[in-house]
């Protein structure tokens, strides 16, 4: 485990790979994850991710965006519990894209409406928690 961010080093990374993340990961005030869906779950590299960083990701909104043969909502389902324990804030409505050939209408042609209303719903909830939070952040640095 050395390397991993967690409660007792807080901000604190030994590894130069973690480090190098941690400063992405410092520079945004809101996320958006992008997740498959593999046997009802999300990637593993995905939870090493979010687990070798902890202070960057406290008190930002994520909102997430899944895709599988089924839209793969049940890896975002996951992930709520996940990033909660990161002092993150998961947004209510996610972006589940599922197999194109069922996002074809009658003609061939791609549907994307709903996608589309998803996406701005998500992004509309991520600003609205990024700049209420990012102000409180700024309001709590000493
Ligand atoms: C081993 C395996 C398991 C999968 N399990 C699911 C699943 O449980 N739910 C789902 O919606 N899609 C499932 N899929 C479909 C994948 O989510 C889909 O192929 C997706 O495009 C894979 O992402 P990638 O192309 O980025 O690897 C599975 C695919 C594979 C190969």
């Amino acid at each position: 485990m050395s390397g991993f961010s967690n409660y007792y080093n807080k901000g604190v990374y030994t590894l130069p790979a973690a480090r190098a993340w941690a400063d992405k990961i410092s520079l945004a005030d809101g996320y958006i994850i992008v997740t498959p869906e593999y046997n009802h779950g999300y990637p593993a590299v995905l939870k090493n991710a979010l687990d070798y960083v902890y202070a960057e990701w406290n008190n930002k909104p994520v909102g997430f965006v899944s895709y599988g043969g089924v839209g793969g909502a049940r890896s975002i389902e996951q992930l709520r519990e996940v990033v909660i324990e990161l002092k993150m804030i998961p947004v209510r409505t996610s972006v589940n894209i599922v197999a194109f050939w069922n996002l074809l209408d009658e003609t061939g042609n791609l549907k994307t409406e709903s996608l589309e209303k998803s996406a701005t719903d998500m992004i509309d909830q991520i600003l609205w928690y990024t700049n209420l939070l990012k102000q409180n952040r700024e309001n709590n640095q000493s």
